[in-house]
C-alpha cells in the first residue's frame, strides 16, 4: 500500500494541476463527464484523504462518514459552496475549501456578454438566420434595449457584482447594488456604485445582474413580485445560482412582457432547464458556463490543488472556509 496521499477527484480537471497533484498523490478521477451518482460517490470517497469536488456534489454528514475518519479536506472545485453543508465538515474535523478570486473577472465578463447578447436580441437575431428565413434591413427590425449609459443594479456586491459594476461604469452607466452589508467608501469611490434597498434597485435599474450566494434567504429572491416591480425594459441576468430566481414565474413574467429579456447562466434545477424558458425568444441561455475559460480553469484546478497540499502538510489552506475546524 502506497503511503501517498490517496485523493479522489469527481470530475476530470485542467490537466496541469491534476498532474501537479499526482505528482505528490495517488489520484483517482471519476471520468463520467455526467459526475457520480450520489450512491456510487458514497462508495467511491472510502479511504480517501482529500476530495476534490464539484458543485454538482452534496457534501454532508453522510458522505464525510462513507469517506472516513482519514479525510483531510474537502477542496470544492467552485466559489460557491451552497453544495457543501459546512457546519457537518466542522463537526467532521475535515476542512473545507473554494476557489474564490481567480474567477472573478471571467465571471463578471459571462454576466456581462449575458447581459449585451438578451439586451441587443444577439441570439434571436442568430437563431433567426440560422433558420434561414428572408429577411431585409430594415428600421424596425428586432429593436433591442441599450446598455450604455442606462442603470445597472447589482443584487449582491461581492467580487464578482463589483467586477460586473466595473464593466458597467466602462458603458458609461449609473451603478447602484442592494446588499447586505455596507460597502468601504473606497470600493463605492472605485466602483462608482450607491447602496439602495432592493425595492429602490428593482424600480430603478434597467439591467439587474444577480450575484448572491444561495442561502435559505436567498431562495427566489427573485418571483413573481419582483418581476411586477420590475420595468417592463428591463433585463435580468443570473450567474450566481439558479434557486435564487422562480423559473417558473420568470417564465410566466417574461412571456407577459413584465421585463424585456433575461439572461441566465444558471438553473433551478440544474441541469434541468424550465422547458417554457426555452419556448421564449426573449431568453439568453448557456449551461452555468460563467468561469469556464481555458486560463480560469485552470486557476481554480491548481488553487484546489493548493488547498489539498496545504491540508496534508498540517497547514492552513488558502481559502479555507471553515477555520473554526482548526481550533477543535
Ligand atoms: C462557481 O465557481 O461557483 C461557479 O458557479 C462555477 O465555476
Amino acid at each position: 500500500m502506497s503511503d501517498r496521499p490517496n485523493v479522489l477527484v469527481t470530475r476530470p480537471i485542467m490537466a496541469m494541476p491534476l498532474a501537479r497533484l499526482s505528482k505528490r498523490c495517488d489520484v483517482t478521477v471519476h471520468e463520467n463527464d455526467f459526475g457520480i451518482p450520489s450512491d456510487e460517490l458514497l462508495k467511491v470517497v472510502e479511504g480517501r484523504d482529500a476530495l476534490i469536488t464539484m458543485l454538482t456534489e452534496v457534501v454532508d454528514a453522510e458522505l464525510l462518514r462513507a469517506s472516513g475518519p482519514q479525510l483531510k479536506i474537502v477542496a470544492n472545485h467552485a466559489v460557491g459552496f451552497d453544495n457543501v453543508n459546512l457546519a457537518d465538515c466542522t463537526a467532521a474535523g475535515v476542512m473545507a475549501s473554494n476557489t474564490p478570486d481567480v474567477l472573478t473577472e471571467t465571471t463578471a465578463d459571462t454576466a456581462f456578454s449575458l447581459l449585451m447578447t438578451a439586451a441587443r436580441r444577439v441570439g434571436e437575431g442568430e437563431r433567426f438566420l440560422r433558420r434561414r428565413e428572408p429577411w431585409i434591413w430594415g428600421p424596425l427590425m428586432m429593436l433591442g434595449q441599450d446598455v450604455h449609459h442606462k442603470t445597472m443594479g447589482i443584487v449582491g456586491f461581492g467580487r464578482i457584482g463589483q467586477a460586473v459594476a466595473r464593466r458597467a461604469k466602462g458603458f458609461g452607466m449609473t451603478v447602484i447594488y442592494a446588499d447586505a452589508i455596507l460597502l468601504p467608501p473606497e470600493v463605492e469611490a472605485e466602483t462608482g456604485a450607491r447602496r439602495v434597498e432592493l425595492d429602490e434597485l428593482l424600480r430603478e435599474a434597467d439591467f439587474i445582474s444577480i450575484h448572491t450566494n444561495l442561502t435559505p434567504e436567498t431562495r427566489h429572491l427573485f418571483g413573481a413580485e419582483q418581476f411586477r416591480a420590475m420595468k417592463p425594459t428591463a433585463v435580468l441576468v443570473n450567474t450566481s445560482r439558479g434557486p435564487v430566481v422562480d423559473e417558473a414565474a420568470l417564465a410566466d413574467a417574461l412571456a407577459a412582457g413584465e421585463l424585456f429579456a433575461a439572461g441566465l447562466d444558471v438553473f433551478e434545477r440544474e441541469p434541468e432547464v424550465t422547458d417554457a424558458l426555452l419556448d421564449l425568444e426573449n431568453v439568453v441561455v448557456i449551461p452555468h458556463l460563467g468561469s469556464a475559460t481555458v486560463d480560469t480553469r485552470d486557476a481554480m484546478g491548481h488553487l484546489a490543488v493548493e488547498n489539498v497540499f496545504a491540508a496534508i502538510d498540517g497547514e492552513r489552506p488558502p481559502t479555507l472556509l471553515n477555520p473554526e475546524v482548526l481550533k477543535g
